[in-house]
C-alpha cells in the first residue's frame, strides 16, 4: 500500500511544510493550534515558516463546538484571509476537525493543511477528509467532507505526547492491523508497544485508511469496515463520559473491540484460539475497564444511537478473521449486552 502525494511523512517537517507552501503562494497563511500544541510543537516549526498569523484555540474535545469556530471565523476575517489563502492546523484530531471545518467552509472553502500531532490523528484522523464539531451531545454532528491540500506527519511531534493519549491513539493502529493484515498484526503484537516505531505504524496505518477511503469516500459500504469496535466502543466511552468517569477514546475502542470480537466468535467468524490472543493482548495493553453488570443493557442500549444504525437494527463492523471485516452485519441487543457481560468476567 503506497501513501498518496498529498500525504507526506517526514523526519523535517518545518522545511517541508515551508518548501510546500511556497510552491503553492498562497495569498496568506494562518496558523491554529489548541492551547498545548502552541507551546509544544508550534515552537519547533514556527521559525521555519513564511509570515503567518497564529491563532490558538483552548485545548479539548468540550471546545469543538460551533462557540470555537465562530471565533477562528472571527480571526480569520480579521487576518483578512481571502480565497488564496490557507489554514495550517497543528494539533490533534480536535483542532484537525475544527480548523479543517472552519477553513472548509470559509468564503466556501479555501485550502488547509493538517499537520498533526498526536498518534490518533497521524493514524487515522488526519487521513479522509471528514471534518466537523460536536452539537449539543451529539458527535461529529454537523460536518464536511473536503481533503486537505496536504497532511503532513512527523513523528518529531510525539515526543511530548503524554503515554496515555500515545497508547489510546495506538488502539487505532491495532484496530487497523486486524481488519486488514494478519501479518501486521503478528508483527505488532508480538513487541511490547512502547518499542514500536511510530514513522513504521504511522505510515502503514496512514496507507491504510487512504486505501479504504480512496475506494469509499462517503463511507456507503467499504469505509464502514473502520468502525471495528468502534460500535460498542462508543457506547462504553459515553456510558463512561456521563457517569462522570471519562476514559479515553483508545481505551474504549479496545474494549469495544473485545467485546466486538466476541460477538465474531458466538458467530463462528472468528476462531476461539485468535479471540483469546486478541482479548488477551488489548487487555495487557490497555487493561480493563469495569462497569456495574446492571449497567451492561444501558451501555447496550446506547449502541443504538450510533449513527450507522438504521431502524431498530444494530448493524456493525465485525472482525470475519484476523486480517479481514466485514460490515453491516445484524447483531441482536441480546448479544451485545452477553459480550459486554463476558467482558466484565475476563
Ligand atoms: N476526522 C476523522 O476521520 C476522525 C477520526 C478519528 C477521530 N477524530 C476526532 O479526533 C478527535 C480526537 O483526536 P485526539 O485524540 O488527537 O484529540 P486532541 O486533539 O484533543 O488531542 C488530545 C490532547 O493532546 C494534546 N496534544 C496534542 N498534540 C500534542 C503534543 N504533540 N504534545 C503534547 N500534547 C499534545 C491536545 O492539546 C489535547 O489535550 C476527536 O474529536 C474525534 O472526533 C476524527
Ligand atoms: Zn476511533
Amino acid at each position: 500500500m503506497t501513501l498518496p502525494d498529498h500525504i507526506l511523512i517526514t523526519i523535517t517537517p518545518g522545511p517541508d511544510l515551508r518548501a510546500f507552501l511556497d510552491s503553492r503562494g498562497y495569498s496568506s497563511i494562518f496558523v491554529l493550534t489548541d492551547e498545548n500544541t502552541a507551546h509544544h510543537c508550534y515552537s519547533l516549526i514556527r521559525h521555519e515558516l513564511p509570515p503567518h498569523v497564529h491563532v490558538s484555540i483552548p485545548a479539548g474535545e468540550i471546545h469543538k463546538t460551533m462557540e470555537t469556530c465562530m471565533q477562528v471565523w472571527k480571526a480569520m476575517t480579521d487576518a483578512r484571509l481571502d480565497r488564496r489563502s490557507v489554514v495550517v492546523v497543528l494539533g490533534g484530531g480536535m483542532p484537525g476537525d475544527l480548523g479543517g471545518f472552519c477553513a472548509a467552509t470559509f468564503k466556501r472553502g479555501i485550502d488547509f493543511v493538517l499537520v498533526p500531532t498526536t498518534l490518533l490523528a497521524q493514524a487515522d484522523a488526519s487521513i479522509g477528509g471528514k471534518l466537523g464539531i460536536d452539537f449539543e451531545s451529539y458527535k461529529n454532528h454537523i460536518g464536511v467532507f473536503r481533503q486537505p491540500a496536504l497532511t503532513l506527519i512527523s513523528s518529531v511531534f510525539l515526543q511530548t505526547l503524554p503515554e496515555a493519549e500515545l497508547r489510546s491513539g495506538f488502539a487505532e493502529i491495532v484496530k487497523h492491523a486486524l481488519i486488514s493484515d494478519r501479518e501486521w498484526w503478528e508483527e505488532l503484537s508480538s513487541r511490547p508497544w512502547k518499542t514500536l516505531s511510530w514513522q513504521d505504524e504511522v505510515k502503514r496505518s496512514a496507507a491504510f485508511k487512504w486505501s479504504i477511503v480512496s475506494e469509499d469516500p462517503h463511507e456507503e459500504g467499504l469505509r464502514k469496515i473502520l468502525n471495528a469496535g468502534h460500535t460498542i466502543g462508543h457506547a462504553i466511552e459515553s456510558w463512561f463520559l456521563s457517569a462522570g468517569k471519562p476514559v479515553l477514546h483508545g481505551e474504549a475502542v479496545a474494549a469495544g473491540l473485545i467485546c466486538e470480537a466476541f460477538i465474531s466468535k458466538e458467530l463462528n467468524l472468528l476462531t476461539e484460539s485468535d479471540f483469546k490472543l486478541l482479548k488477551d493482548y488489548l487487555l495487557t495493553v490497555f487493561g480493563k475497564l469495569s462497569w456495574p453488570e446492571e449497567e451492561s443493557d444501558t451501555i447496550s442500549r446506547l449502541c443504538y444511537q450510533d449513527k450507522k444504525n438504521q431502524g431498530k437494527k444494530i448493524r456493525m463492523a465485525l472482525l470475519h478473521s484476523v486480517g479481514r471485516a466485514v460490515w453491516d452485519y445484524s447483531v441482536e441487543f441480546e448479544s451485545i449486552s452477553r459480550a459486554l457481560n463476558e467482558y466484565r468476567a475476563l
